[in-house]
């Protein structure tokens, strides 16, 4: 509130200075703002899907820098700098650059993003293809669930199963985003291998995604078809769980199909 009538004060002075509507509109907002690591978090859910490596996904650490940009009934387009952690050894990975247009008509913000990594991929790649072994001579298909357990546990034989519905899903949390709803990956429900005959491998999993700021959780099923080298093919379908435990109600867009062709 004090930011916008301390804004509006400013407005006549600025549209003075700067005759271009499309430059007052551009301006600074503290890097604490939620805004500000919303964009960075669904920055971040870009990267992990499109690395095609589940092995070396990051995590947002800190927003170093942000600006807001306002095309009037389109949207508003953030550009942010911030810096990564490697998600298995917490380790910082890098700076980034990136631009989210968020459309304020559809989900599944535009996302351009860059990154200064000193982290080698050899190590990640080696994990890939061990894990993607693994699963591939498997002549029962393995099944889980609970995720990390309630103790936070991850049974180590699950590591790559659980990073891979990571890379999986942020696929899906980056396509149900808007500006000011964004998601965190919290558990694997269940998770069942599809064993298939080609190169690839395959599970379903049921997953609960955090929604922020509401805190709701929202049930996924997330299929998700990999090869190591390459982002996954992922379909998804969610759903919302009401609070007052009268069952699930289908959420807008949940018909979206992923990204098979
Ligand atoms: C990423 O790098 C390219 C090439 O240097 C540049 O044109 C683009 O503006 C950069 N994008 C962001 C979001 O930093
Ligand atoms: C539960 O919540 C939904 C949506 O808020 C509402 O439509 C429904 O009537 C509620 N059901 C009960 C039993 O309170």
């Amino acid at each position: 509130m004090q930011l916008l009538l301390c804004l509006s004060a400013l407005l006549p002075f600025a549209i003075q200075a700067l005759p271009s509507p499309e430059s007052w509109s551009v301006r600074v907002i503290p890097t604490s703002f939620r805004a500000a690591r919303e964009a960075g978090r669904v920055a971040v859910q870009y990267l992990n899907y499109h690395s095609g490596s589940p092995h070396h996904l990051v995590y947002l650490d800190e927003v170093k820098k942000a600006t807001v940009k306002t095309v009037p009934e389109i949207g508003n387009k953030f550009y942010i700098e911030f810096t990564t952690k490697d998600y298995e050894s917490n380790q910082e990975t890098g700076t980034c650059t990136a631009a989210i247009f968020y459309h304020t008509a559809y989900p599944g913000p535009a996302v351009h993003v860059n990154c200064s990594s000193s982290r080698s991929l050899k190590k990640a790649r080696e994990d890939d293809y061990n894990f993607y072994k693994q699963m591939k001579k498997q002549t029962i298909p393995i099944s889980g669930e609970d995720i990390p357990d309630s103790f936070g546990f991850i049974d180590p034989d699950f590591i790559g199963v659980w990073y891979l519905a990571i890379m999986g899903s942020s696929f899906a949390m980056w396509k149900e985003t808007f500006e000011g709803r964004s998601y965190t990956m919290a558990q694997i429900k269940n998770v069942k291998q599809l064993l298939r005959k080609d190169d690839y491998i395959s599970f379903d999993y049921d997953i609960l995604l955090h929604e922020l700021p509401t805190e709701e959780m929202v049930s996924c099923n997330l299929h998700v078809v990999w090869i190591p080298g390459r982002p996954p093919k992922v379909d998804y379908h969610c759903t919302h769980k009401l609070e007052n435990g009268s069952g699930t109600e289908p959420e807008e867009g949940s018909t979206f199909l992923g990204n098979f062709k």
